[in-house]
């Protein structure tokens, strides 16, 4: 088959290197990919949030199967051009993909479906907003409504916080604004292929948002990440499925916009009891680096029995292992990083199907040289029989790569391997 990943990730490396290996997987193209992907695909310049400019790319270069790695193409309609066009792809729908693009579309998806999560309410003036928060009292959250890539969320400690965030929001003409309550718990992610009827697991991972070690500092995109989450055991994960998911995919195709595609539960976990914080309509970035190296090349039979409706013939085979994957930023990240410092010494290190470097943001300059070029950079990802193995085999790698340039947390996984201190 000819195979097209659009996105230009860790993510969509760690697609790519898993696809690589399945015997299907005759030519791979990724558009824009990176310098990491480069060395296992073709890459390619394609304007990916253009349905049209996608759907001619698929026509010309006679692709079979579209894998839509990031948010955007799928909210802007590539989805559905593609469905249109008679092509196979895996990702949901606009309408679909309105379960990311909007929280006050999801609360109120939820709450017509039964699904647990945190009390809300909708605002899109501020004087409104201010009475609310001042009548409910900190803590509190407050987030804008649309995409805002993770950086739109302010869980605020104190009411003069959720204030300032509120006229910080509203300073934007035309803003929307939903308050939640605080949901008390452990975050994990849940991953799900979606065929419209089946749902089915393909795994389970916690992800390290604040930049630094001990959870301080500001948020990122994500500093790293695990799988499985020791949160998700089987009776969390089937009450997750059972009061979570299903009812709202049962909510989706009520309503006529059934979900393709890949479902990224948020959940907050408390004394085993699943509650949904948000839903994401793709694979994580970094909690796909994990789960590539743990599914391995039978991810592209899964996503293509997911994309021709016949995930209830399927199921993943999973071993006893357990990944982790280290990012490494540059310096200045997530504010301005500092971009084209050389990284070495990536060549000496093993590369098999227990020790990969996922690119994230690199780029080769006028001479070859490997350079960075983006805020995550590097996800140093380990496989091994248990979370402490991964995590030593993941810091052992990161500590053979030469980038002065760069810099990582060095506690992740380690609360849950029960290395804290
Ligand atoms: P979101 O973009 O909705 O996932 O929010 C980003 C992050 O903010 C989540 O991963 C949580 O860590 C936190 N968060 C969001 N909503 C809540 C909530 N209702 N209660 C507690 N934490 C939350
Ligand atoms: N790592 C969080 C995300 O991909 O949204």
């Amino acid at each position: 088959m000819n195979i097209l990943i659009l996105g230009g990730g860790g993510r969509e490396h760690a697609m790519a290197w898993a696809f690589r290996d399945n015997p299907k997987c005759r030519r791979l193209l990724v558009a824009p990919g990176n310098a990491g992907i480069a060395e296992i695909a073709e890459c390619r310049a394609l304007d990916i949030l253009d349905p049209d400019a996608v759907v001619a790319f698929v026509r010309a270069e006679a692709i079979d199967f579209t894998v839509i790695g990031p948010e955007a193409p799928l909210v802007a309609g590539v989805a559905d051009a593609l469905r249109a066009a008679g092509a196979l792809v895996l990702g949901p729908s606009a309408a679909a993909a309105q379960l990311e693009a909007s929280k006050a579309f999801t609360r109120a998806l939820c709450d017509a479906a039964g699904v647990p999560g945190a009390a809300w309410a909708r605002f899109d003036a501020l004087s409104p907003a201010l009475a609310h928060v001042r009548a409910q009292g900190a803590p509190i959250v407050v987030k804008a409504d649309g995409l805002a890539a993770g950086k739109g969320v302010t869980v605020a400690a104190t009411l003069p916080e959720a204030e300032a965030a509120l006229e910080a929001l509203f300073a934007q003409p035309g803003a929307e604004v939903v308050i939640e309550e605080v949901l008390a718990g452990e975050e994990a992610s849940f991953f799900l292929l979606c065929d419209g009827e089946t749902a089915l697991p393909i795994g389970t991972a916690q992800d390290h948002k604040r930049v630094h070690d001990g959870d301080r500092g500001p948020n990122t995109g994500g500093m790293g990440a695990f799988s499985p989450s020791p949160l998700m055991d089987a009776d969390t994960t089937a009450r997750a499925l059972d009061e979570i998911v299903r009812p709202t995919l049962a909510e989706m195709t009520r309503r006529g916009t059934p979900f393709q595609g890949i479902l990224y539960a948020g959940l907050m976990i408390e004394a085993g009891r699943p509650r949904l914080v948000e839903y994401n309509v793709r694979l994580g970035d970094p909690e796909a680096q994990v789960l590539m190296m743990r599914l391995g090349a039978q991810v592209l039979d899964l996503m293509l029995a997911c994309a021709e409706g016949r995930l209830g013939e399927i199921a993943p085979h999973w071993a006893e292992d357990h990944a982790l994957t280290v990012v490494m930023a540059a310096r200045g990240y997530p504010g301005l990083p500092e971009t084209g410092t050389p990284i070495a010494g990536l060549e000496a290190l093993a590369a098999d199907s227990r020790h990969q470097v996922f690119h994230a943001g690199t780029t080769r300059d006028s001479t070859g040289q490997l350079v960075a070029a983006g805020g995550r950079v590097l996800c140093v990802t380990a496989r091994a029989a248990s979370l402490r193995g991964a995590r030593a085999a993941a810091y052992r790698m990161v500590a053979r790569i030469d980038w002065p340039g760069g810099f990582c947390r060095t506690d992740i996984g380690a609360r849950a391997a029960g290395e804290d201190g």
